[in-house]
C-alpha cells in the first residue's frame, strides 16, 4: 500500500508476484430435457458434487502447459501454435483446457506463458459432463488470474466455444450453463434460445427423496458421429417443417408435423424433441409447487422417448432403468448425451441401496461390466477455492 509519508523519489514497489488461482466447476446431471438444447429448447440440469479444479500459474516461457493429476505427463503447446488441430487425438482431453485459452485469445485477450493444472473427480465418458467441468473450471480460473472481468454468460460462451470449435464436439451448451450457473438444491430451467436460466426448487432431502445415479460403464463419446447425426436430423426436420428450430413446435403441432415429415426416422427424432420440451416444462411446473415425486412419470416417459424415438439408449441403460423402476423408483431415465453413460432414479433413500444392488446383480447375469452407483444433490456452480 502506498503511504503519503513515503519520501519523494522512492522507487515504485516491485509488482507483486502473480499468485496461483484455483477454481472448481461441477459436472451435471440433466434431470430431463435431453437433446433439446441444440434445438433451441428447454432442459433442466443441476450441478453435482463431482467436479474439476483448475489452478493457473504464470510461466516464463511462451508456452501453455497443461497438467492433469489423473493423467501422465504435461501437454505443452507453444502459444504461437495454439489453434484448433494443434493437439494429437491422444491429448484430446487437453483440448478442453487449451481450447479455453484459445477462445479467450480469439476474443482479444492476450496472455504470456501459463501453466494450468486440473484435477477432476467427474467420471469420464459417463455422461456427467466431465468435459464441461474441465472447460468451465479453466475458463473461470483464467478469467480470474488474467483479471478479464468476464461475467457468467461469457464464461459459458468461452467454454462452449472451446468444446465446439477447438475440440470439435458439436454440443448444445446445456452442460456449461449447468456448471457455471448451478445452485444448491435447485435445478435450472434453461431456455436454450434466450439462454435464460431459472433456478427451480429441488430440495431432495426436504422431500425425503434421493437421486440415485447408476454409472452403467457402457462407454459414451460425443465426438464420434452419432451425436452429430441426431443433431443433423433435427435440423433437417426443422427445415422441412419451415421453422427455425424444433423448439418452435408445440404438442398441438405434433400431429401435423408427423404428417408432413417424409420419413420415419425424421418423424421419430422430431417427436422426441417436441414431446421432450413439453415434458421438461411440465416437470418444472411440478417442481415450482414442490411436487417432486410427481415428476417420476415424466422422467420415465422421457426415457421411453430416448429409447424408442431418439434411439440413443443401449441395453445396459434400458436394463438399469427397468430394475430401478421395479425397485420402487418414482421415475428413472438415462441422463446426458446417450449411447451409454448414466441412469438416474428418483427414489426413497431406504430403497436406493437394494435397487443399486439389484442393478449389479442383473448386470452380472448378462456379463455386462459391473456398474457403479452413488447419489447426488444439486450444488452450487463454479466458484473460487481459496
Ligand atoms: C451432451 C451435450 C449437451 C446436450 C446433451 C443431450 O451432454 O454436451 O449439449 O446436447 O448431450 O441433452
Amino acid at each position: 500500500m502506498s503511504s503519503t509519508s513515503e519520501p519523494a523519489g522512492t522507487p515504485e514497489p516491485a509488482e507483486a508476484e502473480p499468485v496461483e488461482c484455483t477454481w472448481r466447476a461441477p459436472g451435471r446431471v440433466n434431470l430431463i430435457g435431453e437433446h433439446t438444447d441444440y434445438n433451441d429448447g428447454f432442459c433442466l440440469p443441476m450441478a453435482i458434487p463431482h467436479g474439476c479444479t483448475a489452478t493457473v500459474s504464470p510461466l516464463a516461457e511462451p508456452v501453455l502447459e497443461v497438467v492433469s493429476v489423473q493423467r501422465e505427463g504435461p501437454v505443452e503447446i507453444a502459444l504461437d501454435e495454439l489453434a484448433p488441430g494443434a493437439l494429437s487425438d491422444d491429448d484430446e482431453w487437453a483440448g478442453y483446457v487449451a481450447g479455453v485459452a484459445w477462445a479467450l485469445r480469439e476474443r482479444g485477450h492476450e496472455f504470456a506463458g501459463l501453466s494450468i493444472t486440473v484435477d477432476s473427480d467427474v467420471p469420464v465418458g459417463a455422461g456427467l459432463s466431465s468435459s464441461a467441468a474441465l472447460g468451465c473450471s479453466v475458463a473461470a480460473a483464467l478469467n480470474d488470474h488474467l483479471g478479464l472481468g468476464l461475467d457468467r454468460p461469457e464464461l459459458v460462451s468461452v467454454a462452449r466455444q472451446a468444446e465446439n470449435d477447438f475440440v470439435g464436439a458439436p454440443t448444445g451448451g446445456m452442460d456449461q450453463l449447468a456448471s457455471i450457473f448451478g445452485e444448491r438444491n435447485r435445478v435450472l430451467l434453461c431456455d436454450m434460445r434466450t439462454l435464460d436460466v431459472e433456478p427451480v426448487p429441488f430440495d431432495l432431502e426436504a422431500a425425503g427423496l434421493t437421486l440415485l445415479v447408476i454409472d452403467t460403464k457402457a462407454p459414451h463419446q460425443l465426438t464420434d458421429g452419432l451425436y452429430g447425426e441426431r443433431r443433423d436430423a433435427c435440423e433437417q426436420a426443422a427445415r422441412l417443417l419451415g421453422v427455425p428450430a424444433l423448439r418452435d413446435l408445440g404438442l398441438e403441432e405434433l400431429s401435423d408435423a408427423m404428417d408432413r415429415l417424409p420419413d420415419e426416422t425424421l418423424r421419430k427424432r422430431a417427436r422426441h424433441v417436441i414431446t421432450e420440451n413439453d415434458r421438461t416444462l411440465a416437470c418444472a411446473d411440478l417442481l415450482r409447487t414442490g411436487q417432486l415425486r410427481q415428476i417420476g412419470p415424466l422422467l420415465t416417459a422421457s426415457h421411453a422417448s430416448m429409447r424408442d424415438d431418439f434411439e440413443i439408449t443401449v441395453p445396459e441403460v434400458d436394463l438399469a432403468v427397468e430394475v430401478l423402476l421395479a425397485f420402487g423408483a418414482f421415475g428413472a431415465r438415462m441422463t446426458g448425451g446417450g449411447f451409454g453413460g448414466c441412469v438416474i432414479g428418483l427414489m426413497e433413500p431406504a430403497q436406493a441401496r437394494a435397487a443399486a444392488l439389484a442393478v449389479v446383480a442383473a448386470y452380472a447375469g448378462r456379463d455386462y461390466v459391473e456398474p457403479v452407483s452413488f447419489t447426488v444433490t444439486a450444488v452450487d456452480g463454479a466458484h473460487r477455492l481459496d
